[in-house]
Formats: structure tokens, C-alpha cells, sequence
């Protein structure tokens, strides 16, 4: 284990020191788009001004043969944009893929003081985290990069799950985890063929009622124990967590109902694949407008925080306030990037 005091030392000689705080802007949602493809492309700043955080793939459902357009896309549009308040992360090919030095390595020489997040798949536990840690420290310093850029796992795979605590307190550069439910269940050995979601299957049957023919079903929710491992591990850290892909586009409500599973236990946000994913997770991870306004009258009651106070007839103590401040807080940073969300906080 690393001395307290060495653990926030840059890794290379040069290397910009690591952040003690993560950088407070909405993350709603992690919008992915694939570089290689030039319309898309075309679409970069019409894209980022919807969105909080945008992403460019170069991993997963980029095929084989579009691996180093796709990196020369993202290098391309990176260039080409400002994207103010919008957070700019590309998702690199695995650490054992033939891609992962270049895309490492040509994406921070070229344009690594605008990028803010790498995503790395299939993390399995601690020494992959260290790995890019150095790797990234040694980039940083050769390309005179000023601020650090973080890193941020999918949880995807049983080991990682397993190692999930150690992942998240591997390095000041973690940003964060999202929960990769495909190839979760793949590495599981799940019996689904499905990207993210629920199943038909997975639930529980009610007791058998005297006189009634049915008995009724309640499907659950498949990630609940992952998620729920997820956010203590990164909330603990202080990181962040967030759930990640929703393959099946056109089903909106089961869609909207894993975001909202995810924000209710926790989670910042999540990936959205299509453009009407995007509407959900703002929906879903934008704090309630009641409840912001609710949230704002105790913060008012308690100024210090402390005391108890009625409000509407419920009692609001510490522990209200400290939930109130949470969605303030979270409103704010809503409100700032979101016009409409603002005038509906009262901001
Ligand atoms: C995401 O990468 C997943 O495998 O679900
Ligand atoms: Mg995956």
C-alpha cells in the first residue's frame, strides 16, 4: 500500500499534479458517438450543446477495421470544436487490445489538454488502474499537458465487481465507475441476451392465494446488487458512479425506469446510445422540480444546518438538511447548463 503522503505525487516528472477534488459540472449523461463516422461527426457541436458529457468510442461496436479511423475521427473533432461547458472523454480499447498504446498515446499527444475523462473497459482489479496510471503520468509529462486528465472504469467484468473497492481507491485520477451490464453478464455467465435492462424470468411469485387461479409475478431488478456494490464503493472514495448502456432504444419506459433505479440508489447519471436516451436521462437525472422547491424551503428554515424545523407539517432535522442540500446543490449545476430546468428550480 502507498504512503498517505506519496499518493498525490504526479507519476512522472512534468506530470500536472493530481486533482484533490473531482470537478463539479452535471453528468448526466455520457453521450457516445462513433468517431469514425464522418456524418455523425458532422454533428459534433449540434450534439455537445445538448449534452453533458460527450464521449467518443473507440472500443466495443466500433468493428475491427474502422479501430484507427475512429481514433483519427475523435482526434479530428476534438480539434475542430470548443466545447465549453460540455465535458469532452473517449472511451479507449481494452489494455490487452493491439489498439490501447496508440489510442493512448496519439490521443494525448494531439489533443489530451482538451480531453477531460479516459473510459477504460474491463477493468479487473487495482493493477490495471496503476498501469494506465503510470502510462498516462509518462504521456502527460512528454506532451506538456497541464491539467490532469482522470480515468473512469466500466465495472464489467465478476473480478471486477469483486475488486471494485480497490479499483476505486487506486489513484486521485479516478473519476468514477459505470456499471457495463453486457459484458457483465457475459463474464457471469448470465443467461441473457440483452444490454442492460431487466429479464422476463428474473423476479419473485407471489404465495398462492386460496380461490385465485393466478399468482402474481414482480420482475426485479437484475443489477440491483451491482449498482448498489457500485456506489458505496465510489461514493466512499469520492467518486462517482453511473449506469452505463440501455441497448434496447426504441423501449423508452424500461429504459427510463433502470436510469431512474440507478439515480435513486445513487448513481450521477448514465450512458445514453441514441439521441431519445438523452431526453430520459435529463428527465431522470435532473433533481424533481417539487422537490428542489421543497429542498430550497428547509435549507432556508435551517440556515446552519442544524435545529429542527415544520415545514408543511413534516419535521425537518440534520439529516433533511443535508438530503436538501444534496438537491440543491445538484439543481444548481442542473440549472446552469439547463435554461428550462432553471426557470422550473426558481434559479
Ligand atoms: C458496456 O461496455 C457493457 O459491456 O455493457
Ligand atoms: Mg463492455
Amino acid at each position: 500500500m502507498k504512503l498517505p503522503s506519496q499518493f498525490f505525487k504526479p507519476l512522472a516528472i512534468g506530470a500536472p499534479m493530481p486533482v484533490r477534488e473531482l470537478p463539479v459540472r452535471p453528468e448526466r449523461m455520457i453521450h457516445f458517438f462513433p468517431p469514425h463516422n464522418e456524418k455523425i461527426r458532422a454533428r459534433v457541436p449540434e450534439m455537445a450543446a445538448q449534452v453533458d458529457v460527450l464521449l467518443g468510442n473507440l472500443e466495443d461496436a466500433i468493428p475491427a477495421d474502422a479501430k484507427e479511423a475512429a481514433r483519427a475521427g475523435f482526434i479530428e473533432v476534438a480539434k475542430a470544436h470548443d466545447f465549453g461547458d460540455t465535458a469532452l472523454w473517449t472511451r479507449v480499447n481494452a489494455l490487452n487490445s493491439p489498439w490501447f498504446l496508440d489510442d493512448m498515446a496519439e490521443i494525448v499527444r494531439e489533443v489530451g489538454n482538451k480531453l477531460d475523462v479516459i473510459m477504460i473497459p474491463k477493468v479487473e482489479g487495482v493493477w490495471d488502474i496503476h498501469f494506465v496510471d503510470q502510462y498516462l503520468a509518462l504521456l502527460e509529462a512528454r506532451n506538456g499537458i497541464t491539467k490532469p486528465i482522470l480515468l473512469h472504469a466500466i465495472l464489467e467484468t465478476a473480478q471486477g465487481v469483486k475488486n471494485v473497492e480497490e479499483i476505486a481507491a487506486a489513484s486521485p485520477r479516478m473519476h468514477g465507475m459505470s456499471l457495463g451490464p453486457a459484458d457483465l453478464a457475459a463474464s457471469r455467465g448470465m443467461k441473457t441476451t440483452r444490454v442492460g435492462g431487466g429479464h422476463p424470468y428474473y423476479g419473485v411469485l407471489a404465495d398462492p392465494v386460496e380461490g385465485a387461479a393466478e399468482r402474481a409475478f414482480s420482475q426485479q431488478d437484475l443489477w440491483h446488487y451491482t449498482v448498489a456494490k457500485m456506489v458505496d464503493a465510489c461514493i466512499s472514495n469520492g467518486l462517482r458512479a453511473f449506469y452505463g448502456p440501455f441497448g434496447d432504444i426504441k423501449d423508452e419506459p424500461a429504459c427510463e425506469a433502470q436510469f431512474r433505479n440507478a439515480f435513486l440508489m445513487g448513481c450521477t447519471g448514465a450512458w445514453s446510445l441514441a439521441p431519445n436516451q438523452i431526453a430520459i436521462a435529463k428527465r431522470v437525472f435532473s433533481p424533481d422540480a417539487k422537490e428542489v422547491l421543497f429542498a430550497k424551503k428547509i435549507l432556508a428554515a435551517m440556515p446552519d444546518g442544524s435545529g429542527v424545523a415544520m415545514i408543511d407539517g413534516k419535521m425537518q432535522d440534520d439529516a433533511t438538511w443535508k438530503q436538501a442540500k444534496v438537491i440543491v446543490d445538484l439543481a444548481k449545476l442542473v440549472a446552469r447548463k439547463d435554461p428550462e430546468m432553471a426557470a422550473a428550480y426558481g434559479f
